[in-house]
Parts: C-alpha cells; structure tokens; sequence
C-alpha cells in the first residue's frame, strides 16, 4: 500500500506512523503534516531514514499540494489524523478548527475523488454524539445520533457528514471511526493525562476541572492503531466503527489519584479550578461492532497502560520539556492563571 497519512507528526498519527511501518514493511507512508503547536518531527526521529518513509511540510487546505501528493506518489490509501484537537482551544478560538477539521477535510476529499483513491479512512471522535448523563446506563454505539456540543466536536462532526456524503453521493470508498480518549506516548502535554503527568514531575499541582466527576472511556494509543489496521484491511467500504477500550466507568478524579499513587504523590496534589464551558459529562463507547464483525479489542488494561505512560514522560522529559516553553506557556496562563 502507499498511504497518505495527515497529521502524522501528532500523537496519535505518529504513533500510527511508527506502528505501521514497523508491521507492514512494504508499504510506502507520505506524512503530510502542516506542523502547528501540536506537530513535532520529533516523534518519527526513529524512523526519519526510512527509505519507505517521507515527511511533506504542508497544510490539508492546500487543494494543489493535496493534488499533487496523491497523484505523484501514487497513493491508494489515506488515513486523515490531521486536525486541531484540542477542545478547551476550540473555546478560545474556534477559527483554526473550521478550516482544518472542515474545509481540510473537504480539501481531501475533493482530492480523494480526482486522483481515484481506493480508500479514504477518516479518524473522528466520540465527541461528536455529545454527552451522556452520569446515572445513564447508555453507551455510544454506531446508531447514536449526532449532538456535537463544542466547536471543536461540531467541526469534526461536520467533517465526518462531509465523508459520509461522499460515499452516497460519489461513491468515494470510505471508512470513519469515532474513538473515544486516547494516551500513551507523544501525547502533547495540554490534554489531561500528560499534562497531570509532567506537571507533577515539575513540582505543579494538578487542574482539575470543575467536581471532577466527569466521565471518559480511555484507550492506550497503540490500541487505536491495531483498530485501525483492522478497519483499513478488514473493514467495509461505507461503515462507520466505534472504537473504545474501558468495560467500567471512570472519573477524572480517579485517573487524577491512579497518577498520583504510581507517582507516589498524595490529594494535596490537585486544584480544583473552574469548569470548561459546556463541559460533556460522560462518554462511553459500546464497541461491540468492531469486535463481533473485526474481532478487535484493546489489549492493554488502563491500570497497566497508565503506568507505561507515567514511566514514558518520566524518562522523555527533553521530549516534553522542549514542548512546555514559548506558545504552550502562553496558553497555560490564558487556560489556568497562575497555577
Ligand atoms: P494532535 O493535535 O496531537 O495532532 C494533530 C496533527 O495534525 C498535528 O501534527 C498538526 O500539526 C497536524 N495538523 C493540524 N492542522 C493541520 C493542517 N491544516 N494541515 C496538516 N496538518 C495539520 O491530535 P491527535 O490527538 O493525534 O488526534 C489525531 C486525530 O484523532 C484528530 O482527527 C482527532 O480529532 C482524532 N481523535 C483524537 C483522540 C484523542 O484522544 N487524542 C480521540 C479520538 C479521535
Ligand atoms: O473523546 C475523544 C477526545 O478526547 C478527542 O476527540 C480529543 O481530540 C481529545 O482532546 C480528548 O478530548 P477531551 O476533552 O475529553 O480530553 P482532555 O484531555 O482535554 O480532557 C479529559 C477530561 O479531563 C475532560 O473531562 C476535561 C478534564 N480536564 C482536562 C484538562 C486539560 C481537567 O479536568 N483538567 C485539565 O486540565
């Protein structure tokens, strides 16, 4: 295969990068990656020598860039990652997550059609079926009605309608999936799990937001990869795969403390700092689908994977160090003041 990967110098799309590369040795990937704040060669240093691999500067709005890459590389596939990802810099500004999430989204799309592509698949979020309440026994499924509730979960539903509507309209062979919070390694430091991670490792406290009680459905990274692989070999032409790792429920506050305990740290850790605007009160993901018809399933259990990830940042610190100067402390102050 030769793949056209956007966004491959994020987090998720690095880690997808080196996973594939790694398993499948024939293939060809092109990295289109227009490297904003959350974009950092750094992550595919590994890999920068390899012949099958090659790293292209540029942005998913560039309608003649897109051209060009797919119709001179002769791709067959692409896996869009490339987008702005964060939801409290949605709050602050939502203009940036327009344009990628949206008209980027369009943009391949539009060059998906014209250069033939076999397969289109597009990375989207559980975000965009909105927010479960704490006492529901509900799960996100494939069936769950659209109910974006931040601009960044409104952007990327409309991006994921415009990928449907290119499989009805113009027959585009496309696959979506929508999966729930990610970490593990190269996961940028705004986004809780790392961020409590390497604050604590700077002597910082912990923000946690608003009671604390809210609900995600967490997945080690190298899970969503193998989910991935599944859906691009195995996966039906048109389909969308919801894909999730946890069977029980759990709270930012008890994340927060499993962190604190591997790090031998104790409550007075954390500060508890105002709620994020609209905040989703729970996520959870039936992922039955993808392991009845792929027969995937995460094999990392959280406790096991939040320990891997404690033990990454705490002996990559240049890593994330380099990364919480300049733009990131500018952001920090706007976000937390002066915590
Ligand atoms: P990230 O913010 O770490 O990385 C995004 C990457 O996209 C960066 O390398 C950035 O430089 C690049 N990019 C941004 N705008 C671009 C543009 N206009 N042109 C080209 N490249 C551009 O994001 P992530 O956490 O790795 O998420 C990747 C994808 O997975 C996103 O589509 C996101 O919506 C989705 N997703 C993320 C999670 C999660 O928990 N992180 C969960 C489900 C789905
Ligand atoms: O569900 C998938 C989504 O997960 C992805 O689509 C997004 O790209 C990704 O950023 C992530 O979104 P969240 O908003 O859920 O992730 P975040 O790490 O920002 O927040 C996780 C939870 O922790 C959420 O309830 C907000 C809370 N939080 C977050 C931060 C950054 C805090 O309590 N304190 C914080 O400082």
């Amino acid at each position: 295969m030769n793949l056209l990967v956007t966004g491959g110098a994020g987090f998720i799309g690095s880690n997808f990068i080196l996973y594939w590369l790694k398993k499948y040795k024939e293939d060809g990937i092109i990295n289109l990656d227009k490297l904003t704040y959350a974009g950092n060669p750094e992550n595919l240093k590994s890999i920068e020598n390899n012949p099958n691999y090659k790293f292209v500067k540029g942005d998913i709005c560039d309608a003649e860039l897109v051209n060009k890459l797919m119709n001179d590389e002769e791709i067959d596939t692409i896996v869009h990652f490339a987008a702005e990802s964060h939801v409290d810099r949605s709050i602050l500004d939502p203009s940036p997550f327009i344009k990628t999430n949206i008209i980027g989204t369009y943009t391949l799309l539009e060059g998906a059609l014209k250069n033939k592509i076999k397969r289109f698949h597009h990375i989207s979020t559980d975000e965009v079926f909105g927010s479960l309440s704490l006492d529901s026994k509900e799960k996100f499924n494939e069936n769950t009605p659209y109910s974006p509730r931040s601009p960044y979960s409104a952007s990327k539903a409309s991006a994921d309608h415009l990928v449907s509507a290119y499989y009805f309209t113009y027959n585009l062979p496309v696959t979506i999936s929508n999966c729930s919070n990610n970490f593990g390694p190269f996961h940028f430091p705004e986004k809780l799990i790392p961020l409590a991670i390497t604050n604590i490792l700077e002597g910082k406290k912990v923000p946690v937001y608003g009671d604390g009680l809210y609900v995600r459905d967490w997945l080690f990274v190298e899970d969503h990869c193998t989910a991935i692989d599944a859906i691009i070999n195995e996966g039906r032409i048109g389909e969308t795969y919801l894909i999730g790792g946890m069977t029980e429920e759990i709270s930012n506050m008890d994340v927060v403390l499993k962190i604190l305990k591997i790090m031998g740290k104790d409550e007075s850790w954390i500060e508890f700092v105002k709620d994020r605007p609209g905040h989703d009160r729970k996520y959870m993901i039936d992922w039955s689908k993808i392991n009845n018809k792929l027969g995937w399933h995460p094999k990392h259990d959280f406790d096991e994977a939040l320990k891997l990830t404690v033990e990454w940042y705490t002996k990559n610190q240049d890593w994330w160090k380099k990364i919480k100067t300049g733009e990131y402390l500018n952001y920090y102050k706007k976000q937390y003041g002066k915590i």
